[in-house]
């Protein structure tokens, strides 16, 4: 009898149990190997960061998690592909990661057909969010950073140059620059593309000497890449004859600065995150960091992608008890706001489903040793991606 009553017991247990767990799957794609191949595991580390902090806010039962798939670089093929699978036979709630612009453009219409929602950690190109109703960006976008660098450097320089990998975010950053440094007075002497797969950096930059502009305003990938650029615009002597090299923070990446030596000291860049940030969330979120990776690990801009990324996905888990609901999701995404992020307050605008957070002014300099990003001043605040709002001017 008392046997009978215990098996019952755990019988019932087993099956509520069973009715209340609730998984919900991730399909997480980034890029572990090919160009730039540690990006990928910046941005895991940011994700599996928040998640290891958060996991106790899941709701009783639910469960995360994650598949994770190497797109192996800007390889739009691979990452549709990958995508499909991930949606097709793996049945995933949700999508997320995403490094490369081209890559997010050939997934894009496959989270239109299936519903799945698309949480954006990197991929920065305006027209992103544009091209499926089920995208949401918590990266940034180029014209959020380059639009106002081009506004400042119009009030510092008369010339300028500008050399940019040749696809879509470099698209944007040239474009964005270009625009707001000419509003602002100043003349764009050249724009130069560039191959995005090891192009020629040494004879780029004797050009960019023998033009002798004010600044020259760099987008590469983030990673090796902006070494290699650095390296160059040293080596060539471009630095002594009075050209200052500017950009968005892709080319003072934070996690690359040691490797680029004394030739970075003095970069000005903009951007939306910098790991030297003095926000108390951002000490807490390095500090975590260093503890979790090791004490010489620094996050960058795409590891607070994963972590305001999985952000997102709790606040749209949380709310729905784990019960993933497409257009639930998007509305509770298009209403996501963090005011202590990182990088400072950021919300999502519901409009475009893209990021709104502040852009700040920084320069390298060498502090305790270090070489960092150095925080000047909140250029502009609660920035919506430019190129949107200024399609709605016209
Ligand atoms: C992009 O493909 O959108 C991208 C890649 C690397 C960056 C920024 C943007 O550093």
């Amino acid at each position: 009898m008392r046997l009978a009553k215990i098996a019952a017991a755990a019988a019932i247990a087993l099956i509520s149990s069973a009715a209340f767990a609730q998984t919900v799957k991730i399909g997480f794609i980034s890029t572990y190997s090919g160009l730039n191949a540690n990006l990928g595991e910046y941005m895991e580390r940011g994700m599996r960061l928040y998640m290891k902090q958060h996991e106790k806010e899941l709701p009783p039962g639910v469960k995360i998690e994650i598949l994770v798939r190497d797109d192996t670089g800007p390889n739009p093929d691979k990452a549709k592909q990958l995508a499909q699978e991930l949606i097709v036979r793996d049945k995933v709630n949700l999508l997320t990661g995403v490094i490369w612009t081209p890559n997010a453009m050939s997934m894009a219409p496959l989270a239109t057909e299936a519903k799945v929602p698309f949480i954006i950690m990197n991929a920065g190109t305006a027209v992103i969010t544009t091209r499926s109703p089920y995208i949401a960006r918590l990266s940034f976008t180029l014209w959020q950073s380059s639009y106002p660098l081009g506004t400042w450097a119009a009030r510092k320089y008369n010339t300028a140059y500008t050399l940019v990998s040749d696809f879509g975010p470099g698209h944007d950053a040239e474009q964005a620059f270009s625009q707001a440094f000419a509003a602002g007075g100043g003349k764009v002497l050249a724009s130069v593309r560039v191959p995005l797969q090891n192009p020629d950096w040494a004879a780029y930059m004797q050009r960019v000497k023998d033009a002798k502009p004010d600044a020259l305003m760099v987008f590469i990938p983030a990673g090796k890449t902006a070494t290699a650029v650095m390296k160059n615009f040293g080596d060539l002597g471009l630095g002594q004859t009075g050209i200052k090299l500017i950009g968005p923070g892709d080319i003072t990446t934070d996690e690359e600065l040691s490797n680029m030596g004394d030739v970075a000291l003095g970069v000005t860049t903009m951007f939306h995150y910098s790991a030297a940030g003095d926000r108390p969330a951002n000490q807490a979120f390095v500090a975590a960091w260093k503890k979790e990776y090791g004490a010489n690990a620094t996050p960058n801009f795409v590891s607070v992608g994963g972590w305001d990324g999985m952000a997102a996905i709790f606040h749209v888990i949380k709310a729905q008890k784990g019960k993933i609901d497409p257009d639930k999701t998007m509305e509770l995404l298009k209403s996501f706001k963090n005011p202590n992020s990182p990088r400072g307050p950021i919300s999502i605008d519901p409009e475009t489903r893209d990021i709104v957070q502040n852009e700040y002014l920084r320069e390298v300099r060498r502090v305790g040793g270090q070489l960092v990003n150095v925080e000047l001043e909140t250029f502009a605040a609660a920035v919506k991606d430019p190129w949107k709002e200024l399609q709605k001017k016209k």
